[in-house]
């Protein structure tokens, strides 16, 4: 067996004749987070389905575990955990009631299973209110719970749609600390979110998925590499200073109102201390300077929903 937990190859993935999925390949490693990443329609909550066996794909190949979605479904469904964009709770059991439902409908031995609901309702801080129904909980508590359920039985791939969405901060990094445990076990994520900071945070590797096309994969890095504008920012204190380091800095552009240059770079230490060194050496002295890199959101806005753009490129 390779080390992918999940391998998937020309996914296609049509409702009736609106295709969703166009040809989608990916491969997450074992003990790895991916994150799938995309805005509102893009096809995220469509592909967690099809690489879960909840809907058919039309083309491609799945492996999930080494196991075809489509000719072992079973296996498939042994070997993962799936929370759904929606929660799946039921709201008028408890909390705990929930858990136990999960367990009953798991293989996990019913003395086992009282050992598995207690540790979980530990581990996510929902002992409380175990015993209130869930139409008692907030939004968060409700994820939570959800995220509980997924974990009973233990399974080793854990699909997570938009698991955040909707929680405020400090919910949203309990979420991302659970996520982190879960990865450290040697447990396979694969999350969708349409928050890029979430995506920079959590995952080994990002896919942006958008119109149903992977536009960009990679890690977190590479995607923001891929975006140009990395440079260098320094601030001078006099206009003579600035009209100096203009002259001696090859391709900088300035900003006369900030006394700022803009000095094209790739961030690196080398070319940083060669930037500095020339300054040293005609005597410029900078008041100030910073890297400036492009974050996910660029790189996001760049690569989504610029279907004009491709067309015409074409
Ligand atoms: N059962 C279905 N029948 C018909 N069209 C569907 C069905 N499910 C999804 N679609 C369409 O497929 C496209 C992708 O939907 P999907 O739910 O996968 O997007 P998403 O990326 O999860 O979006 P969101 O961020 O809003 O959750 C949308 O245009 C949607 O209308
Ligand atoms: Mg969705």
């Amino acid at each position: 067996m390779t080390s992918s937990a999940i391998a998937v190859s020309g996914l296609r993935k049509a409702y009736k004749d609106k295709v969703v999925l166009d040809g989608i390949d990916l491969d997450v490693r074992a003990g790895t987070i991916f994150s799938l990443l995309g805005p509102n329609g893009a096809g995220k909550t469509t592909t967690v389905n099809v690489l879960t066996t909840l809907a058919k794909a039309d083309g491609g190949t799945v492996r999930i575990a080494g196991h075809d979605a489509a000719t072992q479904p079973k296996a498939v469904r042994a070997a993962i955990g799936v929370t759904g964009q929606f929660a799946a709770v039921d709201e008028l059991l408890t909390g705990r009631e929930n858990l136990q439902l999960m367990v009953d409908l798991s293989p996990v031995p019913a003395k086992a299973g009282k050992r598995v609901v207690n540790e979980l309702l530990e581990r996510f801080d929902l002992v409380e209110s175990a015993q209130k129904p869930v139409s008692t909980y907030s939004g968060g508590m409700r994820r939570k719970l959800d995220l509980a359920m997924t974990l009973v039985g233990d399974p080793r791939i854990i699909f997570l749609d938009e698991p955040t969405t909707g929680l405020d901060p400090r919910s949203r990094r309990t979420m991302w600390s659970i996520i982190r445990d879960l990865v450290a076990d040697g447990v396979t994520i694969f999350l969708t979110t349409q928050y890029l900071e979430e995506a920079d945070q959590l995952a080994d590797r990002i896919a942006v998925l958008d119109q149903g096309r992977l536009v960009a994969q990679g890690t977190p890095d590479e995607l923001k590499r891929q975006i140009p504008g990395t440079h260098v920012r320094l601030r001078f204190t006099t206009v003579a200073e600035l009209d100096a380091a203009a002259r001696v800095l090859n391709g900088s552009t300035r900003d006369d109102e900030a006394l700022a240059l803009r000095v094209p770079s790739d961030g690196g230490t080398a070319s940083l201390r060669a930037l500095l060194d020339r300054l040293d050496e005609y005597a410029i002295s900078a008041d100030g300077f910073s890297v400036q890199t492009p974050d996910l959101d660029d790189v996001f806005l760049a690569l989504t929903g610029s279907r004009t753009q491709e067309v015409s490129a074409k």
